[in-house]
């Protein structure tokens, strides 16, 4: 199959993002040539003669910032015409199946930044950045994690990339509605006492399709309440 992806992944910790898209679906597609992944350790671009990266922030304040030089040396190089260029950071936007859908089927080639220690300098951000990207509200010890999660919500999106395209069409979030998915089961048809809904042995398509909406309606009512509410919430379908 023809490479759909080309992503280059630049951080200081590149073993951290290798790790988790080296395995699986994902490594199969980055093996099979689906997605062609490169990821970078960013002191290769340093000038300092200790591959520093960091410095203290201006203005004063805890821990360190990383220095502009090396994220600018890279970029140049690696940036083409058609290139998306995405910083992890919890500044950014929060990631919703949207936004992943929007990079699989709109970008052939993107350059992902990870932030580490207390932020970037800004100019980074004002100069090359065209997307800030969040995965969620809480602060990780470094991007290189969240560009793992990142690049997988895009890939597994991609033609080809998951064994049966229904996966990707079925599952919470998929559709507008964005609600979550219902529970699902597996044999034996009873475990330590605890039985399989009847409904879903019974091979009466249109009332599993029933009970699979109602449960999944129940389901996102518990655990994600802003889905089913009327404001723009959490709910990924407008966007
Ligand atoms: N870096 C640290 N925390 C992050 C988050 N929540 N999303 C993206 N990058 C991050």
């Amino acid at each position: 199959m023809k490479r759909q992806l080309e992503i280059d992944i630049l951080t200081i910790f590149p073993e951290v993002v290798r790790g988790p898209l080296s395995e699986s679906i994902i490594g199969r597609a980055v093996s099979g040539g689906i997605i062609e992944l490169k990821v970078h350790d960013l002191r290769k671009w340093s000038l300092d003669r200790h591959h520093k990266v960091d410095d203290e922030p201006y203005g004063g304040g805890p821990g360190m910032v990383m220095k502009p030089e090396p994220f600018f040396s890279a970029v140049r190089e690696l940036r083409r015409k058609e290139t998306r260029v995405v910083l992890m950071t919890p500044q950014g936007r929060r990631l919703q199946q949207s936004m992943a859908r929007d990079y699989a089927g709109n970008c052939s080639h993107l350059v992902i930044l990870c932030g580490h220690y207390e932020g970037i300098d800004h100019r980074v951000v004002e100069a090359l950045v065209d997307d800030e990207i969040s995965i969620g509200d809480y602060v990780l010890t470094n991007g290189a994690v969240a560009a793992a999660v990142f690049v997988d919500s895009v890939t597994r999106l991609i033609p080809g990339v998951l064994g049966d395209e229904r996966s990707s069409q079925e599952e919470s979030f998929a559709h507008d509605e964005g609600i979550l998915e219902a529970p699902c089961y597996t044999r034996p048809v009873e475990f330590e006492g605890m039985e399989v809904p009847e409904i879903l042995l019974s091979g009466h398509h249109e009332k599993i399709a029933e009970w699979k909406r109602n449960r999944a309606l129940e389901r996102t009512a518990e655990n994600r309440p802003d889905l089913l509410a009327d404001d723009e919430g959490g709910s990924d379908s407008d966007n």
